[in-house]
C-alpha cells in the first residue's frame, strides 16, 4: 500500500529516531519465529542452533529495550536475560506446546506495559500474545539500580477476547517487571491512579473516547472541557512528537476528544493492514512502539497523564442502515460471581436477552471454565477484563459503546439481578411498544429486594426458586438503554446514564417489568458483596464514615459477622411470582431438575 508524505510522518511521530529501533523489531519479529519452526520437534543438533539463534536474538531485544523504555541501562540484563531465557529454552525445547498451530518453543509473548494495582502487578501482553501454557512463566523483578532478579509465581492469566493479561504478586514501586520466557525488556511499572488505561474511536463523530484517572472530576457532572487537550503520539514524553486535540466533553473518568485526521488515516490505515486478524504476519511494523493517546491540562507543564491506552476502533456503523443484529443486550460487571452465571444467562436467554458483556474485575474464580460450559451459539456471551479499580461508571460507558452498533436495548443489570414480568407482557412486547419512539431512551425498572428467605446455606437450586421473601417496597431502580439516546459525555451514576437532549425515560408499571433483586442472599454470600464495592463513589461497607448510607445493610452495623437473625432479615412478603415461572418454564419433566 503506497504511504503519503503525511503518513510516513505520522508513523515516525514520537518513534525513536534512527533505524535502532525498528531494527529491532524486525530482528524480534522474523528471526524469532524462524527460529521457532527450527526448534520444532527439530533433532538434537538443529535444536542448538535454534537455541543459539534465540540468544542472538535476545541480545537484540535487550539492546532495543534500551530504546523502547527509554530508561536508564542496566547492565546486568544483557548477562541475566538471555542466560534466563536459553535456560528455559534448552530446558523446554523438548516439549511441544498446544495452540497457535505451528508448534512453539519461545512463545509468542511480549510485554506492553505494567500497572501497578495495590495489591498486584498487572502485565498487559501485547496484541495477539498467547500463553499456551501459563505456569511455565514466571514473573520477573528488578529493583532500580540493582543486578538483583528476582522471581515469583505469576497470579493469574486471562485470555478472553480482548487482550491478555498477566497478574504479578505486587512489589515495593521502584522495581521494574518482566515475564520469564516472553523476550521482553524489563518494563517500568505505572500508577494505577494517575493513568489512561483505554481508549475507543467512535467514528460516528470523529472523536474519541479516552478512559482515564487521576483527573478527579466531579461525578455526576460535566467538567471544563476547555481546561483539557488530548495528545495523541508513540513517545508522549516528547513535546515535538504528539499530535493535539480539543476534548469535546470531560466527565467522570471519560473524556471525548475530536480524533485528528492523521490519527484517523493512520488507524484506517493499520486496521487495514490487519484485517483478517491478529495472524503473525511477522513484519516489523508491529513490534513499533504503539501509539497511544493522553490527557493533558493545559497551560500546566508535565501534566500529561501517562498512557497505556492504545486508540481502538468501535465496529463501523451507521444509524440508518437496517436492523440492528440484537433487540435486547445485557452489559454486567462482576468479580468472582461465577457460580450464579448459568443460572443468569439460561433464564434470561429465555426471556429475550441476546447477547452479553461481561466486564470482569479479576475474577480468581472458574468464570472461565463455567462461560465454556455454554453453548456459544446459543449464548453470545463474551467476557471483557476490566482490572480498574474503582471504575465501574467508565465500564459501563466502554460498554454501551461497544454495544451501540449490534444492540437496540442494552440492560445494565447484576448478577444477582433477573427481570421478571408478572403480567401478561414479554421483554418483546415491553420493547416492541418503544420500537418507534425514539424520545424514549431509558425504561426504568423498579427492584425488589430479597431476603435470606431463612435460608442458611447455598441453594444448590439457584437462587429464582430459592428466595422467596423479599421487602414490601421497591428499592430504587435500574434501567435499560438505548444506546444511540446516550449523552455524548457518557456520564452515569449508578447504573443511570445521562441521555442525549430531548429524549426522556419512562417508568415501566411494576405490573408489568420488575427486577427481582437477591441483594440478600444467605450470609455466605453476602459477605463477600459488600466488601469488593465495585462502584467508584460509594464507600467500602466496612468504612465507618458512611454507615447509614442506602448501599448497607440496614442495621448491620460494619463488621462482617453474621447477625444471629440474619436468615429472617428483610422479609416483608412473601413472592412465589418468579420462582412459579421459572418452575413451571424451566424444570425437566423427566427428571425435575433445573438446566443450571
Ligand atoms: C538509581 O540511580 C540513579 C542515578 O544513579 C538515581 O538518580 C536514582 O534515584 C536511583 N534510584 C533508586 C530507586 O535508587
Ligand atoms: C468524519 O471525517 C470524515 C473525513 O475523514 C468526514 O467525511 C465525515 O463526514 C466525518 N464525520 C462526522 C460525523 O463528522
Ligand atoms: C455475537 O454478537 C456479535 C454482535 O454483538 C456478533 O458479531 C457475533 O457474530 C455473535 N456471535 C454469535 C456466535 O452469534
Ligand atoms: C392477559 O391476557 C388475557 C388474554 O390474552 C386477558 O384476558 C387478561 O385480562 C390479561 N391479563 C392482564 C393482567 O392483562
Ligand atoms: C475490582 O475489585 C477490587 C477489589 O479487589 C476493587 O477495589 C475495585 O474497585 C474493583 N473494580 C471496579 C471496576 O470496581
Amino acid at each position: 500500500m503506497a504511504m503519503s508524505a503525511k503518513e510516513r510522518k505520522l508513523s515516525r511521530l514520537g518513534s525513536c529516531k534512527g533505524g535502532a529501533a525498528s531494527g529491532s523489531g524486525g530482528g524480534l519479529g522474523s528471526p524469532a519465529s524462524r527460529g521457532h519452526r527450527a526448534a520444532a520437534g527439530a533433532p538434537p543438533p538443529r535444536r542448538v542452533f535454534a537455541a543459539l539463534f534465540a540468544f542472538l536474538c535476545a541480545g537484540v531485544v535487550v539492546l532495543g529495550g534500551v530504546h523502547v523504555i527509554g530508561a536508564s541501562f542496566r547492565p546486568v540484563l544483557r548477562t541475566a536475560w538471555p542466560s534466563e531465557t536459553l535456560k528455559a529454552i534448552s530446558s523446554d525445547a523438548g516439549t511441544q506446546q498446544a495452540g497457535s498451530g505451528a508448534d512453539t518453543v519461545l512463545p509468542s509473548v511480549h510485554v506492553r506495559h505494567a500497572v501497578a494495582l495495590p495489591d498486584r502487578v498487572l502485565l498487559i501482553l501485547k496484541d495477539g500474545s498467547s500463553l499456551p501454557a501459563p505456569e511455565r512463566f514466571e514473573c520477573l523483578y528488578s529493583p532500580a539500580n540493582s543486578s538483583e532478579l528476582r522471581r515469583q509465581p505469576l497470579l493469574a492469566a486471562s485470555l478472553p477476547d480482548g487482550p491478555s493479561l498477566v497478574h504479578c504478586p505486587a512489589e515495593p514501586s521502584g522495581v521494574d517487571v518482566s515475564l520469564s520466557l516472553s523476550l521482553s525488556p524489563l518494563v517500568v511499572p505505572l500508577p494505577w491512579d494517575r493513568l489512561v488505561y483505554t481508549a475507543l474511536v467512535d467514528s460516528r463523530d470523529n472523536s474519541t473516547v479516552v478512559f482515564a484517572k487521576g483527573m478527579n472530576l466531579r461525578p455526576g457532572r460535566l467538567g471544563v472541557a476547555s481546561r483539557y487537550q488530548c495528545v495523541f503520539g508513540r513517545d508522549l514524553s516528547k513535546p515535538k512528537h504528539v499530535l493535539t486535540s480539543p476534548v469535546i466533553s470531560a466527565a467522570q473518568e471519560v473524556f471525548r476528544c475530536v480524533t485528528p485526521l492523521r490519527i484517523r488515516r493512520y488507524l484506517r490505515m493499520s486496521t487495514d493492514a490487519n484485517g483478517n486478524g491478529d495472524s503473525d504476519d511477522g513484519n516489523g511494523d508491529s513490534d513499533d512502539k504503539p501509539m497511544l493517546v493522553s490527557i493533558r491540562t493545559k497551560g500546566q507543564r508535565d501534566s500529561t497523564l501517562p498512557s497505556i491506552a492504545e486508540p481502538e476502533p468501535l465496529p463501523r456503523y451507521n444509524r440508518h442502515r437496517g436492523q440492528k443484529a440484537h433487540s435486547m443486550c445485557v452489559c454486567t460487571m462482576l468479580r468472582n460471581q461465577a457460580r450464579f452465571l448459568r443460572e443468569w444467562i439460561i433464564y434470561h436467554s429465555h426471556i429475550g436477552v441476546d447477547r452479553w458483556f461481561i466486564y470482569d474485575n479479576n475474577s480468581d474464580d472458574d468464570i472461565e471454565q463455567v462461560l465454556s460450559t455454554m453453548d456459544s451459539s446459543r449464548y453470545n456471551v463474551t467476557r471483557h477484563l476490566w482490572p480498574w479499580m474503582k471504575s465501574q461508571e467508565a465500564g459501563f460507558a466502554h460498554c454501551a459503546l461497544r454495544a451501540r452498533k449490534s444492540c437496540e436495548w442494552v440492560g445494565f443489570i447484576d448478577i444477582d439481578e433477573f427481570l421478571h414480568f408478572p403480567g401478561n407482557q414479554t421483554l418483546p412486547d415491553v420493547l416492541r411498544n418503544y420500537k418507534n419512539r425514539p424520545r424514549i431512551g431509558e425504561l426504568r425498572t423498579a427492584c425488589h429486594s430479597f431476603g435470606p428467605s431463612g435460608r442458611t446455606k447455598i441453594p444448590k437450586k439457584g437462587v429464582t426458586t430459592s428466595y422467596t421473601c423479599r421487602l414490601a417496597a421497591p428499592e430504587r431502580h435500574k434501567s435499560i438503554i438505548r444506546p444511540d439516546a446516550l449523552n455524548p459525555s457518557l456520564i452515569n451514576v449508578v447504573h443511570h446514564f445521562h441521555l442525549k437532549e430531548g429524549v426522556k425515560y419512562v417508568n415501566i408499571g411494576q405490573g408489568v417489568m420488575l427486577i427481582n433483586h437477591y441483594k440478600y442472599q444467605v450470609w455466605e454470600v453476602f459477605k463477600d458483596k459488600f466488601s469488593g464495592r465495585v462502584a467508584t463513589y460509594v464507600a467500602d461497607w466496612q468504612d465507618e464514615e458512611n454507615v447509614g448510607s442506602r448501599d448497607r445493610a440496614p442495621g448491620l452495623g460494619t463488621k462482617p459477622v453474621e447477625p444471629e437473625d440474619w436468615p429472617r432479615r428483610f422479609c416483608e412478603v412473601y413472592d412465589t411470582g418468579l420462582k412459579d415461572f421459572v418452575h413451571k418454564t424451566f424444570t425437566d419433566p423427566d427428571t425435575g431438575s433445573l438446566p443450571w
